[in-house]
């Protein structure tokens, strides 16, 4: 019974700037259409509808783009540009969106537990780091991770292969191979140094978390960074043998960078063969 999927969307986006004085980094477009509709998106296939969002000051436009506007829809009602809106109405009429504000940066540990408010106790729910954009052919990789969670009944992280010299930038996990691409975590580590990462195996913005988190959140320390980690809490979870990670099928664009969110953009937009 996963329903909520948890959004943190806080930060200040300081990689964009100056695009993301005004505008938050969520709203920048892939081609035609912001990042956080995209996880949004991915979100809705694996059969999640109720968006909890963490935001922050100046990010209003995120509640705004969830929401109807009538002159707008009632303008183009009628005209053959109607059916530029058709996704994101259709987005607004099956999920519903509720909205917390997180008031100081402290990581993204704290920023989980800042949507307690809006997740509650009773379901595993899904976090999605809109920053990391996936794709998949076949199934969204949330989707794929549903699957997992059905089978394994605990805490699911996404994770991928990644090169040594980008290892700091993850949480890394290592873990016995339990089949093919799923690991029982043993060791999480929020940005090593490559010396001494447990693998190559990183943590990427998906992740799909039992509740008991929340109050493993409330007594975790600042860790990298001097923030609250969430791969910490995970950590503690995974001492209890409750964190799988599972090698998603698909491809991940990292566009919380500039290339990243170049790489994306290209890829959306030879997909649409513009
Ligand atoms: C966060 C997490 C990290 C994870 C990464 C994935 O880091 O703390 O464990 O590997 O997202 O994108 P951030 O990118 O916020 O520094």
């Amino acid at each position: 019974m996963i329903k909520k999927c948890l959004f943190p969307a806080a930060g200040y986006g300081t990689r964009f700037l100056p695009a993301t004085k005004v505008i938050p980094k969520e709203m920048l477009p892939i081609v035609d259409k912001p990042l956080i509709q995209y996880g949004v998106e991915e979100a809705m296939e694996a059969g999640l509808n109720e968006m909890a969002i963490v935001t922050g000051r100046g990010k209003r436009a995120l509640e705004d783009h969830f929401d109807i506007n009538y002159e707008l829809e009632s303008q183009l009602r009628g005209t053959s540009k109607e059916t530029l809106l058709a996704g994101i109405s259709k987005i607004i009429e099956k999920c519903s969106f509720s909205y917390t504000r997180q008031t100081q940066m402290k990581g993204l540990g704290h920023a989980v537990l800042t949507g307690e408010t809006l997740i509650g106790h009773e379901y595993p729910f899904a976090v999605i780091l809109a920053d990391d954009l996936c794709v998949c052919d076949s199934q969204g990789v949330l989707a794929q991770m549903v699957a997992v969670q059905e089978k394994y009944g605990c805490t699911v992280v996404a994770v991928e292969e990644v090169p040594q010299h980008d290892i700091h930038k993850y949480g890394v996990i290592a873990g016995e191979e339990i089949e093919p691409g799923v690991y029982r975590v043993s060791t999480m580590v929020e940005k090593p140094a490559a010396e001494v990462a447990p693998s190559n195996l990183a943590v990427i913005g998906r992740y799909i978390i039992t509740p008991d988190i929340f109050d493993i959140l409330r007594d975790v320390k600042p860790g990298a960074g001097g923030e609250i980690q969430l791969t910490d809490a995970l950590m503690e979870q995974a001492k209890q043998g409750n964190v799988i990670a599972y090698k998603f099928r698909g491809r991940r664009f990292d566009c919380g960078s500039v290339g990243g969110f170049v790489a994306a953009t290209n890829y959306f937009y030879h997909m649409g063969n513009r």
